[in-house]
């Protein structure tokens, strides 16, 4: 059987993931490409550190000009994090003729456009299935098999390390730096785990998907965002007792030629699909115009189902599918952008907003009368019983009819001035 030789730059968490899937399967990715993926060079920083996957003798190295020199070596799985040294990696691996698969979403979120026209100069492609995800196909979805439709909107669980984290809190009281600590263990979480806490991840794979989906050249930067880093405990719990649970959100929601994008922890309707997502899992629902919403949902995060969207790229790349699709997808080129991005402050939603209170006789008059003057009328109250000492703080939630970022933004910013409120007002967009 015929063999292409492959090789890896990167061996941590889904380096050695791919390592394990192409050594220990070889026999299955030969049957599905119709010839052997033969690993011939591993590159990483340091040789000497212990690894997760036995790998064959003189594979492994720190010289990546072994692997650039080497013409017989035609597939790079690249699987360094972070902007450089990724980026140069990127460059010089392309321009010594090797056809590239990533998972690198903030490179690519970062650098899409330079990377994508110099692969393109050079009659290279770079397959990132891995980048958005983890092993969901959605890139291969979006881009292919549903490239008949106008995407309408887009709804994402995009970050496995945040969905872990909240499901651990919520479901077991864990506290948020056990979480934290068990998805580094795991292997879920960036090698800086802000990346993934601040709403950073998300908001770049909302990016590379939004370009995919609707054609909009959105930098990461522009997309409004928030993580999961200042949601507290007794949110998690309120929203429970409302129905509802707290998901880091990534949307992208086209109206004519105006797009909304936002990452942001909301409140979903609980036994809804996206609300039932957990622990390292992601999802996305897409509405396109012709097929209706369709469902997504599998392994976010974590070297087994990242190796598995790795080494299917790594399949295609090897038997010219990759090539095909990467000259006829459009992603970063220099077509104008189809869409304008709507400012945050216009989306229209349902919220939840709780802040804490001493008692006072006018604390719910005093408050409904600024959300009657910014045009919020309230949907739902809830105070927990005052108790005798007149200085407890005590939470007061209240759930929001229609309105619009904006208007809760202001009356948040009037609320907190008044004297009984002890703590900033928490905003949480409800998704419905
Ligand atoms: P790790 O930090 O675990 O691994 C990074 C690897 O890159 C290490 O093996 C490291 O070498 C190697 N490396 C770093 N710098 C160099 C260099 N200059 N030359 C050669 N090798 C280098 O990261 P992950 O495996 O978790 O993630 C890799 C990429 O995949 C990231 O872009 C991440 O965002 C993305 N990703 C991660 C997922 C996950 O679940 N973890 C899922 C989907 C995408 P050494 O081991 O010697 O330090
Ligand atoms: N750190 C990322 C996450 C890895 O937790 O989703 C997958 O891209």
């Amino acid at each position: 059987m015929d063999k292409t030789f492959v090789g890896l730059v990167g061996m941590g968490n889904v380096g050695a993931g791919v390592a394990r899937l192409l050594l220990d399967h070889g026999d299955r990715t030969a049957r599905h490409a119709g010839r052997i993926l033969w690993i011939r060079h591993v590159v990483v920083r340091d040789v000497l550190k212990p690894r997760p996957v036995e790998l064959p003798s003189g594979v492994l190295t720190d010289d990546l000009d072994r692997l650039l020199n080497d013409s017989s070596v035609s597939v790079v799985a690249h699987l360094v994090g972070g902007i450089e040294p990724a980026r140069t990696i990127m460059l010089r691996l392309l321009e010594s003729g090797k056809d590239v698969v990533t998972a690198n979403k903030a490179l690519l979120a970062e650098h899409g456009p330079e990377l994508f026209d110099r692969a393109r100069e050079l009659g290279r492609s770079i397959a990132f299935e891995a980048s958005v995800a983890g092993g969901i196909p959605i890139i291969a979805n979006i881009s292919q098999c549903l490239n008949a439709n106008r995407v309408e909107s887009l709804r994402g669980i995009l970050n496995g390390t945040s969905n872990y984290i909240i499901t651990r809190m919520s479901e077991e009281g864990t506290p948020f730096s056990d979480a934290l600590a068990a998805a580094q263990r795991l292997g879920f979480a960036e090698a800086d785990p802000a990346m993934d806490l601040d709403g950073t991840d998300a908001a770049q794979k909302l990016a590379i998907l939004g370009h995919l989906a609707f054609g909009s050249a959105v930098h990461w930067n522009q997309i409004p965002r928030r993580g999961i880093d200042d949601v507290s405990a007794l949110d998690l719990s309120f929203a429970a007792q409302f129905g509802y649970r707290v998901k880091l959100v990534a949307y992208g929601q086209l109206e004519g030629r105006s797009l909304q994008v936002r990452v942001a922890p909301m409140l979903v309707r609980a036994g809804t699909p996206l609300a039932e997502v957990r622990e390292n899992y992601n999802a996305i629902s897409v509405v396109g115009d012709f097929v209706g919403p369709v469902f997504f949902h599998g392994q976010g995060a974590g070297p087994a189902p990242t190796a598995s969207a790795v080494v299917a790229d790594m399949i295609d790349t090897a038997v010219g599918r990759t090539r095909i699709t990467f000259q006829t997808l459009r992603l970063w080129s220099e077509i104008e952008s189809p869409v304008v991005i709507e400012s945050a402050g216009r989306l229209a939603a349902k919220f939840y907003l709780r802040f804490n209170v001493v008692e006072h006789p006018t604390v719910l008059a005093d408050v409904a009368g600024v959300l009657n003057r910014h045009g919020i009328s309230i949907a739902t109250v809830y105070q927990q019983d005052l108790e005798e000492d007149p200085e407890a703080e005590l939470p007061l939630v209240l759930m929001t009819h229609r309105t619009t970022l904006a208007a809760v933004e202001s009356a948040a910013e009037e609320i907190t001035r008044f004297e009984f409120v002890r703590s900033a007002v928490e905003r949480l967009q409800i998704l419905d």
